[in-house]
């Protein structure tokens, strides 16, 4: 690629990351401020395969203290390959995007996480290798219920691995990997042209989370920015427009 256009991508990139001048001083309404529909809080289950999850997290017996959780999260790249439990499955989910309280007439939720203006305009997928009392494959989960969908069977659930997180071979062996999608009209509705820069950030509270719950229950896990887009995309069936991955993070039992 020519040296002129890297540095119009890279300065595309530096642009993303401020606000200008123009997005500072324009007058733009927002679909809120027109009094448009909000969107839907999360999206709604497609699947009839719907597995409950249980919130009794006292079952987890977790010993360790908020200072140590803080001090031993790590990123963790290597795994034993063994299961982890559908409960800390279930913990790890309501940590990282747990529904505490749903506001209003359906207006927001709050969670365990902070988003700004409570837009949470995050879904999670998951490919399941090893958790004790799930089949393998792909699953999507339920916030406002704590329940995951079923989404079906991964052909070559390996090679699916490899290629959705460009060749980091070494998540096959993690029990589960969590793919963060952006639904972006979430946050455009309320604030337009100034929704993406919060939402990126938004995104790095929740893989925080996941990090430290996964420290919490002795497992390992590390955060992902190198991903295939479209590879992802097409895994989960997001159209890479009004719903693209941003995020991934595998969990594994480490030793
Ligand atoms: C946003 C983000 C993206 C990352 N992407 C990758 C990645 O694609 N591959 C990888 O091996 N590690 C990735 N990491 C992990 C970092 O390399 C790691 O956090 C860093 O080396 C510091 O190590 P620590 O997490 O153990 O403190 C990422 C971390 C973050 C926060």
């Amino acid at each position: 690629m020519e040296k002129e256009r890297i540095e119009q991508l890279i300065q595309t990139g530096r642009d993303f990351m401020k606000f200008s001048k123009e997005q500072e001083e324009c007058d733009f309404e927002s679909d809120q401020m027109k009094h448009l529909p909000q969107p839907e809080l999360c999206k709604e289950k497609v699947s009839d395969e719907i597995i409950s999850l249980d919130k009794d997290f006292s079952k987890l017996k977790i010993t360790k203290d908020f200072t140590s959780v803080l001090l031993d999260r790590k990123s963790d790249r290597v795994y034993t390959d063994e299961p982890i439990s559908l409960l800390e499955l279930s913990y790890l989910l309501f940590m990282c995007q747990g529904v505490k309280e749903i506001k209003g007439d359906h207006y927001a939720t709050m969670r365990t996480v902070p988003s700004g203006g409570a837009r949470h305009a995050f879904e999670t997928y998951l490919i399941i290798r090893k958790v004790d009392g799930l089949k393998e494959g792909k699953y999507h989960y339920l916030p406002l219920t704590h329940e995951l969908e079923y989404l079906g069977r991964i052909e070559n659930m390996d090679q699916s691995i490899e290629d959705t997180l460009l060749g980091q071979n070494w998540a096959k062996k993690a029990s589960v990997i969590f793919y963060f999608s952006f639904v972006p009209y979430r946050c455009e509705w309320r604030y337009g042209i100034h929704a993406h820069r919060p939402a990126l950030i938004d995104a790095g509270h929740v893989g925080q989370n996941l990090y430290l719950s996964a420290t919490a229950l002795n497992l390992g896990g590390c955060a992902l920015a190198a991903f295939d887009d479209d590879c992802c995309d097409k895994l989960f069936g997001l159209d890479g427009n009004e719903e693209f991955v941003v995020y991934a993070m595998p969990i594994g039992q480490i030793s």
